[in-house]
């Protein structure tokens, strides 16, 4: 870049770092992730090296933090309260390593102090005679905010020390908050429609800085203390090692992760082992500190700028990252739930490449406002789903697409159902969406519903990877070949499938019902709508109202029932089931009423072109008639569908009464 190409390029920086200053120092409100905050830092201190006339004492990279806010009063710092350098990779903790032992002019090893980097806020906790008399944030290094108040309130922090301590001590130290205490604290904030913070390190800075310290005795505060400041009247200790024993003695929280190690091959062991503990920790560290363990040498290699020589922060992989969202794609699961899931471009985060990420349900898109082309925050940590955290929204493109729950299952083409006030959708081809169909098969076969046995979940997953089967209709067309053609299954064991799936066809109406696996109708609200309908048609045509009057049966259940009979996709499975020689018996539930069809004889004969044949055999049968298969005087009807034959004409030639489909689905329809 030219110079004036770099001058202005700085002076973009420096606005953009100022104001990420303020939303993280002060909002408590970061926009981008701290990875992105240290690559525009790191750029702009690079420009910097290179026209030093730019490096102003106004400039971000010559202070850490933001200033005070006026409302709390200020402490300067006697002893400043410095930062670290970084290190991101092995070679840059060797070159450390490097460094001091030339500067020690001494080749041997050095013991190290490896202490895992927490992160939160820098505390400054002021002692005399072991009383806890001042406490203040780090501020920029020089000054910071009297806190005081707010610190009383953590019960992790002691008021007074015991034993034998100097006069005055200043401990420093992080106060954080523990994961647990924030997803709750979280969690609370949904429920009361409030705003989340967006990581632990936001929610203990926003706690902190309250000014009335009865919320932030509210909030769930931890402390760990690693360091000193001022000190009169007595001696800590001459190793950090021995300073942390002292500090356990005197009732401070000291890291119970904290190890003492000979060089620097020691220090990476540590540093790969935590790394591996990192995610079960329960609260969020960012890296390892190594602090040389000896106060002699320790003085011997004093400070550069505002960092110690004889420390340094070995930095993990960033877990939370800057990603765009490519587009938004829909995963059908085994319940039929509907899950968006991200499609990113690839970003390295967390030590690996991502490329998706999940937004759990519609809810959590409209709360995070997110949409296609937006620059979003990502996080990986561990081995959990990567997720999008928050929509950098100052980088929004003009053409960035809102995202549309789809009208269909993006799977088998079935309708979408969102209802109001649940989190979920879901694709209502319950018995024909492939991506249900094993939970969907298991169910069906299991023993409280059609009772195949023989035919359990491993069976069923290997007969639907190998394609045998789609819906359970298919079940019935299954033939000895093929499933003893299956993994472990021999000719005998087919044989006894086939057998026990023979004699399941031989059901009963609640079964039935119970096996569509419908969702919510369990065993028993499948008994109370047999009981109540006593036929499959009549349930299948029955309103919520109507459903409603079963006993058990709530308005989501209804709704269920009659969503799942709306979708043709269930009905066809249904058709296909009763085709293939499901049945049972109808159960006769008008018999304490009036049977309307009471002695009446009908035939049907030709094609019924709206109604199956079986459902209106059952209506008619449920309503008191008797449908018979041969037409005879006795016959009262013959309702004579398309092309119709022989039944027709005897029919005629008798003098039996003739209608047609229309007039059977009207007189259905007067009674069911
Ligand atoms: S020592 C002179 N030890 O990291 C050394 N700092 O990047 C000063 N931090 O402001 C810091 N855990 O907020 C030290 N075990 C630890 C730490 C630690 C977290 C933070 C602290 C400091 C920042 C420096």
């Amino acid at each position: 870049m030219s110079k004036p190409a770099l001058d202005i390029r700085a002076k973009e920086l420096r606005e953009q770092l100022q104001q990420h200053n303020y939303l993280y120092y002060i909002l408590d409100q970061p926009s981008i992730p701290d990875a992105e905050y240290d690559r525009l830092l790191r750029e702009l201190e690079t420009i910097e090296a290179e026209l030093p006339h730019l490096k102003t004492l106004d400039s971000p990279t010559q202070r850490v933090g933001n200033a005070p806010l006026s409302a709390f009063s200020q402490v300067k710092h006697r002893v400043p309260m410095l930062s670290l350098g970084n290190s991101f990779a092995f070679e840059e903790l060797e070159a450390f390593y490097k460094r001091i032992q030339d500067r020690l002019k001494d080749a041997t090893e050095i013991e190290f102090v490896c202490e895992p980097k927490l992160d939160g806020l820098a505390v400054s906790l002021l002692y005399e005679k072991g009383v806890l008399v001042q406490a203040a944030t780090r501020g920029d290094g020089t000054t910071g905010e009297n806190i005081t108040d707010n610190i009383r309130t953590i019960g992790a922090i002691p008021l007074t020390l015991k034993g034998e301590f100097p006069d005055v001590l200043e401990v420093r130290g992080e106060v954080y908050m523990p994961l647990k205490g924030f997803n709750q604290l979280n969690e609370m904030a949904s429920k009361n429609d409030s705003k989340k913070f967006a990581n632990p390190r936001n929610a203990a800075a926003g706690s902190l800085r309250q000014l009335d310290s009865r919320i932030t005795a509210s909030r769930p505060l931890a402390m760990y203390c690693y360091g000193i400041g001022v000190v009169e009247g007595g001696n800590v200790a001459n190793s950090q090692w021995d300073m942390l024993q002292a500090f356990k003695a005197w009732g401070l929280r000291v890291n119970p992760e904290i190890k003492k190690v000979m060089g620097i091959q020691a220090c990476w062991l540590y540093y790969e082992a935590l790394g591996q503990k990192r995610n079960s920790l329960g609260y969020d560290i960012d890296g390892i500190v190594f602090k040389v363990n000896q106060v002699t040498l320790q003085e011997q290699l004093g400070y550069v700028s505002r960092a110690p020589r004889w420390a340094i922060a070995q930095k993990f992989p960033a877990q939370e990252e800057l990603s765009t969202i490519l587009n938004i794609d829909f995963q059908v699961g085994r319940t039929g739930a509907l899950t968006p899931v991200a499609r990113l471009e690839p970003t390295f985060v967390g030590g690996a490449t991502v490329s998706n990420a999940t937004l759990h349900n519609m809810d959590e898109i409209a709360r995070k406002d997110v949409r296609i082309g937006d620059t979003v925050i990502i996080r990986r940590a561990g081995d959990v789903i990567p997720e999008v955290v928050s929509v950098v929204k100052d980088r929004r493109p003009k053409n960035a697409k809102k995202i549309i729950l789809p009208k269909t299952c993006p799977i088998c083409d079935s309708d979408v159902i969102h209802p109001e006030g649940e989190a979920v959708a879901r694709c209502i081809g319950e018995l024909y969406c492939p991506a249900q169909r094993k939970g969907i098969l298991s169910h069906y076969a299991s023993r409280k519903a059609m009772d195949i046995d023989g035919l359990g979940e491993r069976l069923i997953e290997i007969m639907v990877d190998h394609e045998l089967l789609k819906t359970a209709a298919d079940i019935y067309h299954l033939s000895i070949e093929q499933v003893a053609g299956l993994d472990r299954m021999g000719e005998k064991s087919a044989e006894n499938l086939i057998n026990a799936i023979e004699k399941s066809k031989q059901t009963s109406l609640a079964k039935f019902i119970y096996a569509l696996g419908i969702r919510e109708v369990g065993e028993s609200t499948a008994n109370n709508l047999a009981n109540h309908f006593g036929s499959l048609a009549a349930i299948e045509k029955a309103d919520e109202q109507r459903l409603q009057q079963t006993p058990d049966v709530g308005h989501i259940v209804a709704r269920n029932l009659v969503e799942f009979f709306h979708e043709q996709h269930n009905v066809e499975v249904i058709n296909a089931l009763q085709t293939a020689g499901v049945n049972w018996p109808d159960i006769d539930v008008t018999a304490d009423t009036e049977k309307p069809l009471e002695g009446k004889i009908f035939v049907l004969t030709g094609t019924l072109e709206t109604l199956a044949r079986d459902k209106a055999k059952a209506q008619l049968i449920a309503l008191g008639a008797k449908v018979s298969g041969s037409v005879s005087k006795k016959t009262d009807y013959v309702v004579a569908g398309a092309a119709a034959g022989s039944k027709l004409t005897k029919a005629e030639q008798l003098g039996v009464t003739v209608k047609d489909e229309l007039w059977l689905i009207d007189l259905l329809n007067e009674y069911v």
